[in-house]
């Protein structure tokens, strides 16, 4: 049953003691994500996940505390210069450019693009199931569609860590179903078949993508991630194996998820 021993690869994203001050709140988080892990977070509102990744992002800095992304300190890095994508509940598109040029605003801001560049927004678009969607403005699509171009965009970035908070609350359940199924399926387009685990030694394109899953919908995170953070009153209060979400020992998650 034992592993065999081998050195634990470097974080995904690391945050060491990261403290954020609100007046009289203090928030502090403590986290360790693996190359290629889907973590969830989860918890109530005004417990932190939105403040947890607008410091990964780098929208907030931390008053005392680190984050490393892959290895590098990344504290002090400007939110462009940070090696990751966001994907937002919503705003996450230019509404008077249409979708071709949203999703290519993911790998450059200049107007004209090679032929390869914009094969590479085409086969996004074909991806996340919008092929010839690119000549629409957003305001014509549905909010489904808006999210898909979000992620085609976020995607195509091939930033190794894709950061999405909340992204999918606005869509119905058979919606949010259908986007979870396509995300998974695109993260493991990326990591070449294999979760993260067995065949470290496989050469791959691009890095693993390691996803952190904002959701209110404990379900959805019981189903697709791999790990489970349960933040409450700003710090991580549980971390575990999505199992876990089964049977719950701590006291404030099993109140959170109503047991
Ligand atoms: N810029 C800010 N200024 C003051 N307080 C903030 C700020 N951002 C977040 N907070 C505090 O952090 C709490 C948690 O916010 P947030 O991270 O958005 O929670 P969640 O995403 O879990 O609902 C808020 O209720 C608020 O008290
Ligand atoms: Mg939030």
């Amino acid at each position: 049953m034992t592993a065999p021993t081998r050195p634990l690869p470097t974080p995904a994203l690391h945050l060491d003691a990261v403290t954020c001050r609100f007046g009289t709140e203090t928030m502090r988080f403590d986290l360790s994500v693996a190359p290629g892990e889907w973590l969830a977070i989860i918890g109530p509102s005004g417990a932190g996940k939105s403040t947890l990744l607008d410091l990964v992002a780098g929208f907030l800095s931390p008053d005392e505390g680190r984050i490393l992304i892959d290895g590098i300190d990344r504290t002090g890095d400007a939110p462009a210069q940070r090696p990751l994508s966001l994907v937002f509940q919503d705003n996450n598109l230019f509404p008077h450019l249409d979708v071709f040029r949203n999703v290519a605003l993911g790998i450059t801001a200049r107007r004209r693009l090679s032929d390869g560049e914009r094969a590479r927004v085409e086969a996004a678009l074909d991806a996340v199931g919008l092929p010839g969607f690119g000549h629409r403005r957003p305001g014509t699509l549905s909010g489904g569609e808006r999210q898909r171009v979000a992620l085609a965009r976020a995607v195509l970035r091939e930033r190794p860590l894709l950061l999405l908070d909340e992204p999918f609350a606005a869509l119905g359940p058979a919606l949010r179903a259908d986007m979870l199924e396509l995300l998974t399926r695109l993260k493991a387009a990326r990591s070449g078949g294999a979760p993260h685990g067995d065949d470290r030694s496989a050469k791959r394109s691009a890095p693993p993508m390691t996803i952190v899953l904002v959701t209110h919908n404990p379900e959805d995170a019981r189903r697709h991630a791999d790990r489970v953070a349960f933040l409450d009153a700003g710090r991580i209060a549980v971390t575990g194996p999505a199992a876990m979400l089964d049977a719950p020992e701590d006291a404030a998650l099993r109140s959170y998820l109503g047991r």
